[in-house]
């Protein structure tokens, strides 16, 4: 059932359902997240069977204000701190190191935590009854609301689509950023971004003057986790990302009837089948990411088979589009 999210009777029903230990469709400024309860392993537990998501891949625990952070994690970092003051409420997610009994289902049993606090009015709307609550839930814990590996939904509609009827929806409109929130681990003495987002790595550096290193950088031996699987972000259809010039040839050697196939480009290309559905991806990153994950939802409905898209450039602002649809192509 999708409610209105901006309705105070709509954001304590959330909340009280959350405090029950049920799951709850939640609008952030990144994409809509499957919320319970982080310290309700039962409740946690539930958000893995929905997803299909093994259990060692940790959730993200989400809080109403930087206040929260002590009942989770152990301590927080100079440059933690740095990046909290300048990025939250934010699509920033910080991994700290973690309290012993806080959110153990959530993380897996790591001894870290991943902690954020979203900008969205609806998101911290919520946060905040729940808090209020007796007893209060101090965190909620939120995957991506789609099946694993697959497209992260952007709209409330995208949610209730994935998952049905029974799963109370908030309908905070359709979501801002449109990619997942940039991940920094902080408990290696240095920031290491593990997944790129709206907050670049030129933001990271400027906001506590440390550069980001990779993941790719750290020793073989580190574990991975989740949305950092190569293949993630998957359409039904195979997608192949290509340069414009690649593009334009496999455009001339087709003929008339390319049906099936769907192009999303920033160059301007020439192509004679009408067949084909070409759209022009923005010039802008962030108006990219946007539009991103509903344009390969479009992409899906309309029937396309191969998705071709133009590589977006090598720059620190399109990293997290990058990512995630390099990704989308490992997939196929
Ligand atoms: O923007 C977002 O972050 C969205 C919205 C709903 O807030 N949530 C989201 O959650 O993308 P999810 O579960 O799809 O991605 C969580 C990511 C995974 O890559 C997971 O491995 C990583 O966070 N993560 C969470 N806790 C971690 C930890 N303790 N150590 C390392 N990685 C962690
Ligand atoms: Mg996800």
């Amino acid at each position: 059932m999708i409610l209105d999210g901006n309705l105070d009777a709509s954001v304590q029903a959330a909340a009280q359902a959350l405090q029950r230990g049920e799951l709850l469709g939640l609008p952030t400024e990144t994409v809509y997240g499957l919320a319970a309860d982080s310290d309700n392993d039962a409740a946690v537990a539930q958000i893995f069977t929905a997803k299909g998501r093994p259990a060692n891949h940790p959730l993200i625990v989400h809080v109403a204000d930087s206040t929260a952070i002590t009942r989770y994690a152990k301590e927080v970092p100079l440059f933690a701190q740095q990046l909290i003051d300048a990025f939250w409420p934010g699509p920033l997610t910080l991994i700290l190191p973690r309290l012993p009994h806080a959110a153990k289902a959530s993380t897996g049993g790591q001894d870290s935590v991943g902690l954020r606090c979203p900008s969205h009015p609806v998101a911290h709307a919520v946060l905040q009854a729940c808090q209020q609550l007796t007893p209060p839930v101090w965190g909620v814990s939120a995957p991506s609301a789609n099946k694993f590996g697959r497209v992260s939904p952007t709209t409330a509609q995208h949610v209730a689509t994935e998952f049905g009827d029974r799963l109370l929806v908030l309908d905070g409109g359709a979501c801002a950023v449109g990619i997942e929130s940039t991940i920094v681990d902080c408990t290696r003495g240095q920031p290491v971004l593990l997944r790129p987002g709206a907050i670049t790595r030129d933001d990271i550096e400027r906001a506590c003057g440390l550069r980001p290193l990779s993941k790719e950088e750290l020793p073989a031996h580190t574990p991975r986790a989740s949305g950092t699987l190569l293949a993630h972000y998957a359409p039904n259809a195979k997608v192949r990302l290509m340069d414009a010039r690649q593009l334009q040839s496999a455009l001339d050697l087709l003929s008339a009837d390319g049906k099936n196939i769907a192009i999303y480009c920033r160059s301007p290309l020439k192509c004679s089948s009408p067949a084909i559905v070409l759209r022009a991806m923005p010039e802008q990153a962030l108006a990219a990411a946007r539009e991103l994950f509903g344009t390969l939802r479009d992409f899906d409905e309309l029937g396309a088979q191969l998705i071709w898209i133009e590589t977006p450039p090598d720059t620190s602002d399109w990293e997290g589009v990058r990512d995630r649809l390099q990704r989308a192509a490992a997939a196929g």
